[in-house]
């Protein structure tokens, strides 16, 4: 382990909290949150994934943040500091094994967003005609090396900031995107709701229908909780290793939950009142920011502007959730492999750009390239995000729950009985019977 007196700290509550509301949003609440919410019941969905944050994901983040500043080291380290056992080692490197597989197919979604923010900005991006934007889509995502290119790109950007360090790399990036981020998010919703079709929009995210929530639609909001919220693979617990040690730990994993959900929220403010103006089908899936966006910009007056603002704004958000990721593993590598910070980054960006460029090919020339019937972007997307989060997530839980000593969580909260007390209940009973339920039902055995 490091020494901890030289221990990188993230130097004002200000950064500290930039880092990690940066980590939590991303392409989850951005890209994701609107088209799942606008297809499984809006209102209702929202109520099941504001609960879900509540009962789930607070308690989870918070024993990450214990387990981090109170080891001050890497997801590995924290684990083999508390654990009685050595086998508790393992749910640390499970964290930084699948944080560098979903920084890989992360980077390539990433990378197609760096593409259509040059080409807004080169004004390529304003057809009016969403078939348009479908070939010209497919025609991308399939071609034999651009995705790798933009991937690789956006890659570099990520390493040049992570290589100069939490300090002068993460903080202060975290610092000037994270303002820049919310401010376009305002404007953006500011213009959206004073277009004619504010109101349909609205309803359409809003409106509460009780009868399209079923078993997938709760699993769907809660996997989308804990990925949101950059649970489950040691993020927020390297994060707070960096915390100070008068960072207040339930008032941090608030504000990050509660400015995580607005973003996800205002994302839908941003997209659905534009998308009905402009006549517009919203319930595209996954297809709504690269296909249908790009339409509705194309028909909306001062369009190639819009278009790009709004991939920058997905971008920012984007690069500040990609940074969190390399540094699970770049702490584990300088902690717990003694490497220098140069080495370790070197390393997590040599890995990402190796399964990175495999995941990018996996929608056109290595297409036809399946393990257990999915492509290598499918399969590390499916594994990190319904096996190895959930399951991280879980024992996490249940160790800093059951296992850690209850002195150290006492301390890490400042001595607040109360949130100690409902806190372990949480650990202990809720998160996990909630996950495994989850688990069991996205996996088909329930
Ligand atoms: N929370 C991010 C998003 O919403 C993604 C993310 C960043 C993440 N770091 C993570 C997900 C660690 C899981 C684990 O897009």
């Amino acid at each position: 382990m490091s020494d901890k007196t030289k221990r990188a700290v993230f130097v004002t509550r200000f950064g500290a909290i930039a880092a990690s509301v940066g980590s939590a949003v991303g392409l989850g609440n951005i890209w994701r949150f609107p088209f799942e919410a606008g297809e499984h019941g809006g209102g209702a969905f929202m109520l099941c994934y504001i609960g879900f944050i509540l009962v789930v994901g607070l308690p989870v983040i918070l024993s990450e943040f214990i387990l981090g500043r109170a080891s001050r080291s890497n997801a590995m380290g924290a684990y083999a500091r508390f654990g009685r056992s050595r086998s508790w080692r393992g749910v640390g490197l499970l964290g930084i094994i699948a944080s560098l597989m979903i920084l890989s197919f992360y980077s390539v979604v990433a990378g197609w967003t760096l593409e259509y923010t040059v080409q807004s900005a080169l004004g390529a991006v304003a057809d009016a005609n969403r078939d348009a934007h479908h070939a010209r889509f497919m025609a991308f995502s399939t071609h034999p090396w651009r995705p790798v290119l933009w991937a690789a790109l956006f890659l570099l950007t990520n390493h040049l900031v992570v290589s100069r360090g939490v300090t002068r790399g993460i903080e202060r990036a975290a610092n000037i995107m994270m303002p820049l981020l919310f401010g376009l998010l305002v404007a953006f919703c500011i213009h959206s709701l004073m277009l004619p079709g504010a109101a349909q929009g609205l309803t359409f995210l809003f409106k509460p229908d009780f009868g399209s929530i079923n078993s997938r639609v709760l699993v769907g909001a809660l996997g989308q909780a804990f990925f949101s919220l950059s649970l489950g693979l040691g993020c927020m617990l390297t994060y707070a290793s960096y915390f100070s040690s008068s960072t207040r730990l339930t008032r941090t994993a608030v504000t990050i939950a509660g400015l995580d959900t607005l973003v996800a929220i205002l994302s839908g403010v941003l997209i659905f009142p534009a998308v009905f103006t402009y006549g517009m089908n919203p319930e595209a899936g996954p297809a709504l920011v690269f296909e249908v966006l790009p339409a509705v910009f194309g028909r909306m007056p001062g369009g190639a502007i819009w278009s790009f603002l709004f991939f920058l704004l997905l971008l920012l958000a984007s690069l500040s959730s990609t940074i969190s990721m390399s540094e699970i593993s770049i702490a584990y590598f300088t902690d717990g492999r003694r490497m220098t910070r140069r080495t370790a980054t070197r390393l997590s960006t040599a890995i990402a750009l190796v399964c990175g460029s495999l995941c990018a090919l996996s929608f056109g020339p290595l297409r036809d390239v399946t393990i257990c019937g999915q492509t290598v972007f499918g399969l590390f997307d499916y594994c990190s995000n319904n096996i190895l989060l959930p399951v991280g997530g879980m024992l996490c839980s249940i160790f800093v729950g059951w296992h850690l000593d209850r002195t150290v969580v006492t301390a890490q909260l400042s001595g607040n009985q109360r949130t100690v007390h409902i806190l372990t209940f949480c650990l202990r009973y809720v998160c996990p019977t909630a996950i495994a339920v989850v688990m069991l039902d996205a996996l088909g055995i329930l």
